[in-house]
């Protein structure tokens, strides 16, 4: 296996990503950062310079378990301190499995400010992981949610009251690069947009005539759901967060915020014409204009940027939630490639998502406990016995699930706030059922989508209504559900899910929607912590270990 290095400075740089000139947080100057390609097995070392001059930082590396390295995981308060300005600090890890992955900012609400990018881990050829599936050749699409108002500006709304929304995104982009709707409107009152700048011109992805091609989708928006198309050409399901899916076809695909899918397409289309590559906002009423990129044919008679002679597809309606649940359903895993669950669990973890109040302020709770993140790390903190670093009382297992109506504005919408966690004997098996419910707004209820650190769990069920302890557990797929580390908890829903509490650390659970989470949305796990091997000082420095 190969060591693969990679000397990254974060910085902040003016770009227009969407025509429209924003500062963002860029990698070696660029957003997203550079694809981290490897081979399963490998060794990534990232050193990461951390020049944003007042800003800290941490970086995620999203859906690698860090086995044996979970200081490594990059998560702010949990697992390390924030790289301060103008310091260093060197990722190592093993990429254990093939497939599609992404990394992003941990801290605050960076990642919406541009630090993100993929991670694309082939399988060993020939070995027991290599893709049951083959293809041609290869494109990689990342989509993400983009505003012109700065980060600071959305977390002092966010932290406000009464509440400061930010409202829908201004773009929606593909690959860094989406074009703003009002651009020519926006530079005649004098500001910064260029329909006309290189940063954002349109995505070109080409296609052999009668080639196989495999696409790498992931989203890191921030609030969106997507529907992903590809006008024209149906797309076969093949993979799902690095695990193989048993294929099936759809027209579009919908995605969640920390979510990766590979399809495959084949180039079998009038070759003398682009098509549009077309994201669109579901699950949320769309304030946004359609993200376009587009396929072009080698040899074809178009030029490769020519805009195709259709308006773009706009995907499913917004509001249909069982378009997106079947989806949900038809995920599981490749015959040839089930793991198959442990047949019952030591532990059922049930998790009310409801919207709350702390003190006026919006928050989101979990069984009314919303969460903060202490100031020494819990890995830092649970290793050297810092025991007055958090909240000592673990936070509650269950909610009132007989008589609770996930459908009513909660009656008592006051929370409590916590940074406790919760303790998994290690090596047990625990389920978790996140019960979605009504919003602090009559008849409102959002998608969740909810990742898990240092973990891929199984996908047991998803549900409309109220989750019922007696009764739904029966109706789990043990035979072949599909393994993930992040799902969509759709609305007025329920998603169940069961995990192996086998990796020694301390691992987030949280709400990928980044405002979500900043409100409270996320709890933490640790399992095995005595088992951690010595801690490298330089996640230490916060908190309780400053001067350490
Ligand atoms: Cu991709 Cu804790 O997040
Ligand atoms: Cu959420």
């Amino acid at each position: 296996a190969a060591t693969r290095h990679h000397e990254w400075e974060i910085s902040y740089q003016f770009k227009s990503p969407d025509c429209v000139r924003k500062l963002a947080v860029t990698i070696n100057g660029q957003t997203p950062g550079p694809t981290i390609r490897a081979v399963q097995g490998d060794t990534v070392v990232v050193r990461v310079k951390n020049s944003l001059l007042t800003e800290n930082v941490a970086i995620h590396w999203h859906g690698i378990r860090q086995h044996g390295t979970p200081w490594a995981d990059g998560t702010e308060g949990v697992t390390q301190c924030p790289i301060l300005p103008g310091d260093v600090f060197t990722y190592t890890f093993v990429v254990d499995r093939p497939g599609t992955y992404m990394y992003h900012a941990h801290y605050g609400m960076q990642r919406s400010a541009g630090l993100n990018g993929l991670i694309v881990v082939s399988a060993k050829p020939g070995g027991p992981d290599a893709e049951p599936f083959g293809y041609d050749g290869e494109h990689s699409v990342l989509l993400n949610d983009w505003w012109h108002k700065s980060t600071y500006e959305q977390a002092a709304g966010l932290a406000s009251v009464p509440m400061g929304w930010v409202g829908e995104p201004q773009s929606l982009l593909i690959n860094g690069r989406g074009r703003f709707v009002n651009c020519s409107a926006m530079a005649a009152t004098g500001g910064a947009c260029n329909a006309a700048h290189p940063e954002c011109a349109t995505p070109v992805f080409a296609v052999v005539p009668g080639k196989t091609y495999r696409f790498r989708i992931a989203s890191v928006t921030s609030l969106s759901a997507l529907n992903f198309e590809i006008e024209g050409h149906e797309m076969t399901v093949v993979e799902a967060d690095g695990h193989y899916v048993k294929p099936f076809v759809v027209k579009n695909l919908n995605i969640y915020s920390g979510e990766t899918y590979s399809v495959l397409i084949k180039a079998n289309q009038d070759p003398n014409r682009n098509y549009w590559l077309a994201s669109n906002v579901v699950s949320r009423k769309p304030g946004t204009a359609t993200g376009t990129a587009i396929l072009s044919y080698y040899g074809g008679r178009s030029s490769p940027r020519r805009a195709p002679p259709t308006t773009p597809p706009t995907g499913p309606a917004w509001n249909d939630t069982m378009y997106r649940f079947n989806q949900s359903v038809a995920t599981v895993a490749h015959p040839a490639h089930v793991e198959a669950p442990p047949p019952r669990s030591d532990r059922t973890i049930l998790l009310l998502n409801t919207q709350n109040k702390i003190d006026g302020h919006i928050k989101w709770a979990l069984n009314n406990v919303s969460f903060t993140l202490p100031h020494t790390p819990y890995l830092v903190a649970m290793k050297g016995g810092l025991l007055g670093a958090f909240d000592q009382r673990p936070p509650p297992e269950t909610y009132a699930h007989r008589s609770y109506d996930i459908y009513a504005v909660q009656k008592n919408p006051n929370a409590t706030s916590s940074d406790g966690l919760y303790r998994l004997e290690f090596g047990s098996v625990v389920d978790v059922v996140l019960q979605n419910s009504n919003m602090l707004d009559a008849n409102k209820s959002e998608t969740h989508p909810w990742h898990l650190h240092g973990h891929d769990f199984w996908v047991l069920g998803y549900g409309i209504g109220r989750f019922d302890p007696a009764v739904h557990p029966k109706t789990y797929n043990l035979k072949d559900p599909i393994l993930k580390n992040t799902v969509a908890v759709h609305p007025y829903g329920w998603t169940a899910l069961r995990f192996k509490a086998d990796n020694p650390g301390v691992w987030a659970f949280h709400c990928h929607i980044e405002s979500h989470f900043f409100m409270g949305m996320g709890i933490v796990f640790e399992e095995g912590v005595e088992q951690v091997a010595e801690l490298p000082q330089e996640i230490m420095g916060c908190g309780k270990t400053k001067g350490h």
